[in-house]
């Protein structure tokens, strides 16, 4: 018969106990890993590694300590254990007395294990009033200055050894990690709001200086003796304000990929229905329909001469007319249509034979787009119809 010696029981049972602590400590920095890789947001990562690592060391408390250089103190910013109103407001100091400002600084882990006895450092008051008896505490540090330190602090009797201290370390460079995640997102989230600063202020201006050459161009076409002469210039303000109206949309998008469709060409529509003009136009449009801001421009120019043709033409003045502009999202295209209930088409027109300025904008643009552009007699009036790709045509030389 094998006789067990005495104390075979219990010290089997601490072997395994501490066994499993170490093993509950692996999967615990398994977890904080995990949890910063996933981009856990910031105070709940912080309160989420306080709590593991207490956890992980059977420790009561636990703290994360972020260093405030101006007042060089270091304040709890997440724990576990404390009493309430120390989160986020009780602070420690930082220089080389406190135990934490000690890790701080030196960069070093620090393990005192009889606070009332030490030596080496003074006691912070924080620990004093919860009855600590023993703390750890190490640098919580990435790749660029400290955040702080990350201390765990317990009431009971025992000690910490090399192993725990590796534990929290392991803890503290994977918040570190994290830590560096966070800072350089903010940064470089603060780049690209700058970014949309910028770009939007680019727009601003573009629409402005357009909006500038164009009220130029107005105020020509006012003075000038040739109303022939005036007529035109008018119309190249138009044409002008027409692209001017894009940079204004995506100065309040502060988008360059895409723009709404239909916002745009209904301004195009309203500047062209607005005072002075002796045509009333009537706008409809699907929403949503999101286009790239240079097709966008393309369209809105063809627009913009079928609707001034329909307002010179089709109702000779003083009479104001009518005109329907509708566009519509078809499988993959837009479908825009413009027509009046005017005199009508001269006999015999074509769109490819029409002599005028208008006509030719509007096909070499519908060109440019890959788009069609018909015309059709309506009883009364005249219309026009264009289908546009949704997408650029492809180039002719990347077969
Ligand atoms: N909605 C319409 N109703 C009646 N006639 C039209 C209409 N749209 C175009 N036309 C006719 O088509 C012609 C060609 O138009 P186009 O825009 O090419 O030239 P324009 O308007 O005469 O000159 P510009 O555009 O250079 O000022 C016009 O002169 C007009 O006779
Ligand atoms: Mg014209």
């Amino acid at each position: 018969m094998v006789e067990t010696a005495p104390d075979a029981q219990p010290s089997s049972n601490l072997a395994e106990r501490a066994l499993h602590q170490r093993i509950r400590q692996q999967e615990i920095l398994a977890e904080l890993g995990v949890s910063a890789l996933q981009g856990t947001p910031f105070p709940v990562l912080l309160n989420d590694a306080a709590r593991l690592t207490a956890e992980g060391l059977r420790a009561e408390f636990c703290k994360v300590l972020e260093h405030l250089p101006s007042e060089n103190r270091l304040i709890v910013r997440a724990g576990v254990g404390w009493d309430e109103g120390v989160i986020g407001t009780a602070s420690v100091g930082a220089d080389l007395e406190s135990p934490a400002g000690f890790a701080l600084h030196t960069g070093k882990p620090v393990i005192s294990n009889h606070l009332e006895n030490e030596q080496r450092f003074r006691t912070p008051e924080l620990l004093v009033q919860h009855g600590i008896h023993r703390a750890m505490n190490v640098i919580l540090q990435g790749d660029g200055l400290p955040f702080g330190v990350l201390e765990v602090d317990s009431r009971a009797e025992g000690e910490f050894g090399d192993q725990d201290i590796a534990f929290l370390q392991g803890a503290a460079n994977i918040l570190g990690m994290a830590i560096e995640r966070q800072r350089y997102e903010r940064r470089l989230k603060a780049a690209l709001d700058h970014q949309q600063i910028l770009l939007k202020e680019i727009n601003h201006r573009a629409k402005n200086s357009l909006q500038l050459v164009a009220s130029m161009l107005d105020l020509q076409a006012r003075i000038v003796a040739d109303p022939t002469l005036g007529g035109h210039l008018a119309e190249a303000s138009k044409r002008i304000s027409a692209v001017g109206r894009l940079y204004e949309h995506l100065s309040h998008d502060g988008t360059v990929e895409k723009i709404d469709l239909g916002a745009y060409i209904q301004e195009i529509c309203k500047d062209l229905g607005a005072s002075g003009s002796n045509c009333e136009v009537h706008f409809e449009a699907e929403n949503g329909i999101r286009f790239a801001p240079d097709r966008a421009i393309h369209l809105a120019l063809i627009v913009n001469e079928l609707v001034t043709n329909a307002c010179k033409y089709a109702y000779p003045e003083p009479s104001v007319g009518h005109i329907w502009v509708n566009i519509r999202r078809e499988a993959d295209a837009v479908s825009v249509s413009i027509r009046d209930a005017g005199v009508g088409l001269p006999a015999g027109f074509e769109i490819a034979k029409a002599k005028g300025l208008g006509m030719l904008i509007a096909t070499t643009l519908a060109a440019q787009l890959g788009a069609s552009l018909t015309s059709t007699r309506q009883n009364p009036g005249a219309g026009f119809a264009l289908l546009v790709p949704l997408e650029p045509p492809a180039p002719l030389d990347s077969a």
